[in-house]
C-alpha cells in the first residue's frame, strides 16, 4: 500500500482495521478539494489490495482528527469562490468517492467523534455503519446556506432514516445529538468516549476479520446492490449472491468445518 504524500488523511493499520483519521481540525475537518482527493487516492489504493490474502486489512475505520468534528461538511470558503460548473464537479467527485466506498469489497465503520454535518453525514452514511461517541452530532445543515446536500445526503438520509424523518432533518437544517441519532436508527451504538468507540470498532473489524473475506465481500456487495430494489427484485439477487457464494471454497470449508465440528480455516476466493 502506498499512502504517501497524504496531508490531510493519517492512515495506521492496527491489527486488522485500517484507521483513516481525516486531519484538518483547524477547519473542523471540512472536505476541501485537496481532502477529496486524498479521498481518492485512498479508495484506489483499498480497492486495488482488496481482500488480497497477503494484507492483513480486513476493515476500515474512519474518523475525525482534534477534539471537535468528524468532518463539518464540504469546505464552504472554498466554495464560495467555485463557478456553479466548478461545484458541480467538486459535488460529483465526492459523490463519486461516496459509491466507491460503499463498494470497495472491506467493510467501512465511521467512527463520529464530534461534527458530521453536510459533507461530513453524508461521508458518515457512504460507510457501512456508524458508531458514535457522546460528542457526536449529526445534520444536513445545507438549507441554512441556501443549499442543498451534494454528497448524496438526499438519498442516503432516506435509506437510513426514512422518508419522514429524512425530509424534516434537511427542510429544518437541524443539528441532532447522539441519544436521537440512536432512536432513529441513523447511529448503531454510541460510546462515553472517543477511545471507547474506536476500540469497539476495531473489535468488530476483528470480529469480521475471523470470517472468510469472500463472504463478507459478497455480503455488502448484494446488500448494497439491493438496496434500491423491489422485494421481488431484491430476492433474484439475494439469490444470484447465495448462489456465487456457494460456490467459493470458503462455502464448502465453513459448511464441512461445521459438520466435522471444527474451526474454518479460510482462504479468501
Ligand atoms: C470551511 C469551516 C467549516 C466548513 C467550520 N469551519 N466548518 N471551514 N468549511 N464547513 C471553520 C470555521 O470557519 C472556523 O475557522 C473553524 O472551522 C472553527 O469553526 P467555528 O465555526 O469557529 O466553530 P464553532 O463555533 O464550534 O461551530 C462549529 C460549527 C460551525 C457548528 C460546526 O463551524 C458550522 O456551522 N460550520 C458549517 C457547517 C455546515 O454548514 N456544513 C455544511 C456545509 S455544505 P476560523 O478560521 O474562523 O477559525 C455541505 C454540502 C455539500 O457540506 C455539497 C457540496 C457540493
Amino acid at each position: 500500500m502506498d499512502f504517501s504524500g497524504l496531508e490531510n488523511l493519517v492512515i495506521e493499520q492496527d491489527g486488522p482495521a485500517l484507521v483513516v483519521t481525516v486531519n484538518r481540525p483547524a477547519a473542523l475537518n471540512a472536505l476541501s478539494q485537496a481532502v477529496v482527493s486524498e479521498f481518492e487516492r485512498l479508495v484506489t489504493q483499498l480497492e486495488m489490495a482488496g481482500t488480497d490474502a497477503k494484507w492483513p486489512v480486513r476493515g476500515v475505520i474512519i474518523t475525525g482528527g482534534g477534539e471537535k468534528s468528524f468532518v463539518a461538511g464540504a469546505d464552504i470558503a472554498e466554495m464560495n469562490a467555485m463557478s456553479p460548473d466548478q461545484a458541480l464537479a467538486y459535488g460529483q467527485s465526492m459523490q463519486a468517492v461516496t459509491l466507491r466506498l460503499e463498494r470497495l469489497p472491506l467493510p467501512v465503520i465511521a467512527a463520529v467523534n464530534g461534527f458530521a454535518l453536510g459533507g461530513g453525514c453524508e461521508l458518515a452514511m457512504a460507510c457501512d455503519f456508524i458508531y458514535a461517541s457522546e460528542r457526536a452530532s449529526f445534520g444536513q445543515p445545507e438549507v441554512n446556506l441556501g443549499l442543498v446536500p451534494g454528497f448524496g445526503g438526499s438519498v442516503r438520509l432516506q435509506q437510513r432514516v426514512g422518508v419522514g424523518i429524512a425530509r424534516e432533518l434537511i427542510f429544518t437544517g437541524r443539528r441532532i445529538k447522539v441519544d436521537e441519532a440512536l432512536r432513529i436508527g441513523l447511529v448503531n451504538r454510541a460510546f462515553g468516549s472517543v477511545e471507547e468507540m474506536l476500540d469497539a470498532a476495531k473489535a468488530t473489524i476483528a470480529e469480521i476479520a475471523e470470517k472468510s473475506p469472500t463472504a463478507v465481500a459478497n455480503a455488502k456487495s448484494a446488500m448494497h446492490s439491493m438496496i434500491h430494489l423491489s422485494v421481488e427484485d431484491g430476492l433474484a439477487e439475494e439469490a444470484r449472491s447465495f448462489y456465487q457464494a456457494f460456490h467459493t471454497e470458503d462455502s464448502k470449508e465453513g459448511r464441512a468445518a461445521f459438520i466435522e465440528k471444527r474451526s474454518p480455516q479460510w482462504r479468501g476466493r
